[in-house]
């Protein structure tokens, strides 16, 4: 029998690096599509924002992937760390998922977040510092040097991670975070075991001094609220979610800026509106282009196409923030747009618990390379940039984004 599914992920490198008339296609074709992905497992992909919206508040709609594949009889991938790290809030449902929720929450009560944002600024404008010591006529790389190290320096201070440790806890995780085909290469599984064995003597040494850090916070709730898996997990994964994300963020956003110069030019005209830019940045450049994966544990319909129990669903959010019928001229840029929230930071009960702290550290990081270098200009253009080599699925964002700052016009 001849496999008609349309594929999904895994894209050439055209539609990696800009996948926005990829996905218009397809959703003009049918926004709830059944599609075959990279590694051949079928999956529903949903493409328009309506579908999506009601698909990621549907508790009908599993995340607990692990006992759904299981349950479905299906061969489950163990990926790295290994699924000793994979119990934590955006791999459960209720009620684990609300327990671990809550717990994670304390380090995210709005006054925690705004406190961080001395630190955010003084990260921000020491590694500005580095940048401008090329001299203002250099060449820099402004992922490697700003949009990756500030939102990692941020998530260091908010869990407790001794500065001096964070070079090589970053470079561990850009090996894993890289992504491979096949077998893990040798130094992703090195990276891994370094990781796994510093997390550890991170807790104990919270363990034995706790500090006003959210390892201490949860440290605090082992045993009796959490499990020492459920810790690292956690740990785990709010690194992972914590800097990637951010990163591809401010890189896909300042590329987005430079090639609207009417954009920017409003932007720094007037930086109040930046709050509202940074969301607008993160509806037309899609740095987290999919949710993660679904699992229906009923049949559900979306849209009027009914998916059966048991099936695998992803929800593409770069595509249904470009949906015409929810975001008049959807592929425009207009950091002014009106048209209420977009599902950037996805939607319902595992709506991204750091978006706050994302929307601060983007603002931050805005404010203080504008504020410097208002006219830094990409160099060498857009062929000298280069999109992580992902499978397109989970992030898209550069590795490298090489500019010219120009000179430092702070003082005028
Ligand atoms: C621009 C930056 C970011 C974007 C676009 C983003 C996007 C998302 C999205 C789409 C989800 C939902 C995934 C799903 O439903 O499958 C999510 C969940 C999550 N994000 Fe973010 N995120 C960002 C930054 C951050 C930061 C800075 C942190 C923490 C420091 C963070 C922590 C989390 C956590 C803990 C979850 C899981 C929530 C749950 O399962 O209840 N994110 N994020």
């Amino acid at each position: 029998m001849t496999d008609t599914l349309s594929s999904w992920g895994g894209w050439s490198p055209a539609i990696r690096d800009d996948p926005f008339g990829h996905f218009a296609e397809a959703r003009a074709r049918c926004p709830v599509q059944r599609a075959r992905l990279a590694d051949g497992h079928p999956a529903w992909v949903v493409l328009g924002y309506d579908a999506a919206r009601r698909a990621l508040g549907d508790s009908r709609l599993s995340k607990d992937m692990l006992a759904a594949l299981q349950e479905a009889g299906d061969v489950v991938a163990e990926g790295l760390p290994g699924p000793e790290f994979s119990r934590h809030m955006l791999n459960v449902d209720p009620p684990d998922h609300t327990r671990l929720r809550r717990l994670v929450s304390r380090a995210f009560v709005p006054g925690r977040i705004a406190a961080l944002e001395p630190a955010i600024r003084a990260i921000a404008s020491g590694l500005l510092d580095e940048l401008d010591a090329a001299g203002p006529g250099a060449t820099v790389d402004l992922i490697e040097g700003y949009a990756y190290p500030l939102p990692f320096g941020v998530i260091g201070e908010l869990l407790g991670i001794p500065a001096r440790d964070r070079p090589r806890l970053h470079a561990w995780f850009q090996v894993l975070l890289t992504g491979w085909a096949g077998d893990p290469p040798a130094e992703a599984v090195e990276a891994s075991d370094g990781i796994v064995a510093y997390l550890g003597e991170l807790v104990d040494a919270k363990r034995r001094n706790p500090a006003d850090d959210l390892v201490s916070v949860l440290v605090a709730a082992e045993g009796d609220a959490l499990t020492t898996q459920e810790l690292l997990s956690s740990l785990f994964q709010l690194v992972v979610a914590g800097h990637d994300t951010t990163a591809s963020l401010i890189g896909n956003g300042v590329v987005a800026l430079l090639d609207h110069p009417g954009q920017l030019q409003a932007l720094l005209a007037d930086p109040g509106q930046l709050p509202a830019a940074i969301d607008e940045l993160i509806r037309f450049t899609a740095p987290v282009p999919h949710a993660t994966f679904r699992m229906t544990t009923e049949p559900v319909t979306l849209d009027g196409v009914r998916i059966p129990a048991h099936e695998q669903v992803l929800v593409c959010l770069g595509s249904a923030n470009r949906d015409p019928g929810r975001f008049p001229a959807p592929d425009v840029l207009d950091i002014g747009r009106d048209d209420g929230p977009n599902l950037g930071f996805g939607h319902g009960s595992h709506y991204c618990l750091g978006a706050p702290l994302a929307r601060l550290e983007a603002k931050v990081a805005f404010e203080a390379l504008l504020g410097r270098h208002p006219g830094l200009r990409l160099a060498g253009g857009r062929d000298a940039l280069a999109w992580a080599h992902g499978d397109g699925l989970v992030l898209r964002g550069l590795v490298s984004l090489p500019v010219v700052l120009g000179p430092d016009l702070r003082h005028g």
